[in-house]
C-alpha cells in the first residue's frame, strides 16, 4: 500500500505544480504541456514520458486497491467476531469509510478527468484544442457542477492522502513517541492541505473569472 501510495503522491505533487502553471498565462501552461509529450526528443519518440507515466499510474492504482482489499480480508479473517462495542477509533469507522468510498469517488473523478481534460470527449473545446483552451472551457460557471465535482473530488483526496499517510507513518512504527507522534500527525494534514489548495486554486480562479 505504502509504495504505491508514494508513486502516486508523487505524481500528484507533480501534477499539481504543473496545474500552477496555469497562473503564467496560456503560453508558459501550453508549453509544459508540450514538454511533457516531446522530453527526450529526438532521441526518445514523442509521449515516452507520458506512456511510461500511464503505465506507472495504472499499475500502481490497480495495486493499491489489491492490496487494499487484501489487506481488508486479511483484517476480517483475523477477527471474524465483530466488535461488540462499537468505539470511534481510526480502525473501524470515519476513516475506513473515507478510504472505501473515497477510493471510488476518487477512480470515478480520475475516469471523467481524463475524458475531459487529456481526450476532450466531454470537453466543450474537445480534443483538438489546446490544453490551456481545455481548461478554461471546462470549468466557465456555466458547468459549475464540473468544477463542484472537481472540488469534492480534491478534497475527498486530500482525505485520503492525510489517512494513508498517517497509516503508513503508524506501519513503519515512527509513532510510537507522542512528540514525533504529532509532528507526523500534522505533517500528513499539512501535505494534504497544500495539495487540495493547489489542485482547487485553478478551477476556482477560472469560475470567478481570475483567470480566463
Ligand atoms: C483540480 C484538479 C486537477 C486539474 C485542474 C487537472 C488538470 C489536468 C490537465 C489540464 C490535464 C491534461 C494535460 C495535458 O493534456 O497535457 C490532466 C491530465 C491528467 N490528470 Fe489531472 N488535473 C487535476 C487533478 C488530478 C488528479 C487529482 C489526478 C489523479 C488522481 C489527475 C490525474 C491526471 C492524469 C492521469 C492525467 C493524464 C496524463 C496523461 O496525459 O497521460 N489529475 N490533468
Amino acid at each position: 500500500m505504502a509504495v504505491t501510495g508514494a508513486v502516486l503522491v508523487l505524481f500528484l505533487l507533480g501534477h499539481m505544480l504543473g496545474n500552477l502553471k496555469i497562473f503564467l498565462g496560456a503560453g508558459s501552461f501550453n508549453h509544459y504541456a508540450d514538454w511533457l509529450r516531446t522530453v527526450g526528443s529526438p532521441a526518445l519518440p514523442d509521449r515516452t514520458l507520458l506512456t511510461i507515466t500511464e503505465i506507472v499510474l495504472v499499475l500502481a492504482v490497480a495495486l493499491h486497491m489489491w492490496a487494499a482489499v487484501s489487506l481488508a480480508r486479511r483484517a476480517a479473517k483475523a477477527r471474524p467476531v465483530k466488535y461488540a462495542a462499537k468505539r470511534r477509533s481510526q480502525a473501524g469507522g470515519y476513516a475506513t469509510r473515507t478510504m472505501r468510498y473515497g477510493g471510488v469517488i476518487i477512480v470515478l473523478f480520475v475516469i471523467w478527468h481524463l475524458l475531459d481534460m487529456t481526450f476532450g470527449t466531454v470537453n466543450p473545446e474537445g480534443g483538438d484544442a489546446t490544453p490551456y483552451d481545455r481548461m478554461i472551457a471546462g470549468f466557465q460557471p456555466g458547468r459549475w457542477w464540473v468544477g463542484l465535482f472537481y472540488l469534492v473530488a480534491m478534497v475527498m483526496i486530500g482525505l485520503h492522502l492525510r489517512h494513508g499517510l498517517w497509516s503508513a507513518f503508524q506501519s513503519l512504527g515512527l509513532t510510537r513517541r507522542p512528540r514525533v507522534r504529532n509532528a507526523l500527525r500534522a505533517g500528513a494534514a499539512v501535505v494534504s492541505a497544500v495539495l487540495v489548495v493547489g489542485f482547487v486554486a485553478a478551477p476556482v480562479c477560472i469560475m470567478i473569472g481570475v483567470v480566463k
